[in-house]
């Protein structure tokens, strides 16, 4: 039964055979309802907008219904654990279990029992492979490489909060196995070698070899102090960076940066988006910006994710 956890060390005959299917479910959207009857649950123990809810529109779209079942309102409050969960929410008879959790590892520790295939929705700094097959889907759109999913000779920035980041980790992962050439920007707190690509830390350097850049939203609340988000300008409560508005001299693409990209190059950003701080309100509601096309490749993606777990895709 497959289950999709992660990206590294996914084989890429299977990375492009979901890619196919996010393109054919893109292009074919009502072709079917290879799901109608089923049911598909979303566990998620940490919050989300656009996983969530697109997990929900590719599930109606394949003609499942979900069961949507938040962490914040479960019995996991009362004790139960990941696991008990997920089986308790199985044993109701479901397709497929699509889970999302602060601590990395939990798809695969739930997936290790499971009866019914299991999607990492976003587990801690771990793996988030749908995000990372949205994401690789939307660059080769970008550049005309639909036909073969072939993207060497790209070259792909991903600039922020790398350390944090399973956004990162799933699209090095889904990135590099098709071709593309991926460097890690950010400050040496956020950004360091072992994640499976170049680093570097000087962002306007890189900025005008570029095809694509992707921007992380720093993620305070996985740091080791845990602190809350900080706006703008203040200091951040957290050993990673010295502050904010260090970061954001630094990092940040600005409206000033941007200009330094060359042209047809585009942004990108998993959202969700802290504008004023890593990314300009006016670079994400830009030209180059391909961040709500993202989102809209997810519904397909999903799609996708699901009918290949559930052994329902074309030619599946
Ligand atoms: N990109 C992403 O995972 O967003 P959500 O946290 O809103 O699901």
């Amino acid at each position: 039964m497959p289950h999709l956890l992660g990206l590294q060390n996914f084989p890429a005959a299977d990375l492009r055979d979901l890619l196919h299917q996010t393109l054919a479910a893109k292009h074919e959207p009502a072709r079917s309802k290879p799901l109608a009857g089923r049911l598909v649950a979303n566990l998620f123990f940490e919050d989300s907008t656009r996983t969530r809810n697109s997990f929900t529109a590719a599930a109606y779209a394949l003609g499942a219904q979900v069961i949507d079942l938040l962490g914040s309102s479960s019995s996991v409050s009362k004790g139960e654990t990941l696991i008990d969960t997920a089986r308790n929410v199985e044993a109701m008879g479901v397709a497929a279990v699509c889970v999302r959790a602060k601590q990395s590892g939990s798809a695969a520790m739930i997936a290790k029992d499971a009866g019914c295939p299991v999607i990492n929705a976003g587990d801690g700094k771990h793996e988030h492979p749908t995000q990372g097959l949205l994401d690789v889907f939307t660059l080769a759109e970008s550049f005309n490489r639909l036909d073969s999913f072939d993207l060497t000779g790209l070259r792909v920035a991903i600039v922020g909060d790398v350390a944090s980041s399973r956004v990162a980790r799933s699209a090095i992962a889904g990135l590099s196995t098709l071709g593309a050439t991926v460097v890690t920007v950010g400050p040496p707190g956020l950004v360091s070698a072992g994640f499976g690509a170049a680093v570097s830390h000087d962002l306007e350097s890189v900025l005008p070899m570029l095809d694509a850049v992707m921007m992380l939203r720093i993620q305070f609340e996985r740091h080791a102090d845990g602190a809350n988000p900080a706006p703008a300008g203040q200091a951040a409560k957290s050993g990673n960076i010295a502050s904010v508005r260090e970061f954001r001299a630094l990092y940040a693409l600005t409206a000033e940066r941007e200009r330094c990209m060359k042209n047809g190059a585009i942004v990108m950003h998993p959202g969700p988006i802290n504008r004023g701080i890593e990314l300009d309100a006016c670079v994400a509601d830009g030209p180059r910006s391909v961040i709500l096309r993202q989102v809209a490749n997810g519904v397909f993606a999903r799609m996708a994710a699901l009918a290949w777990c559930c052994g329902v895709a074309r030619g599946g």
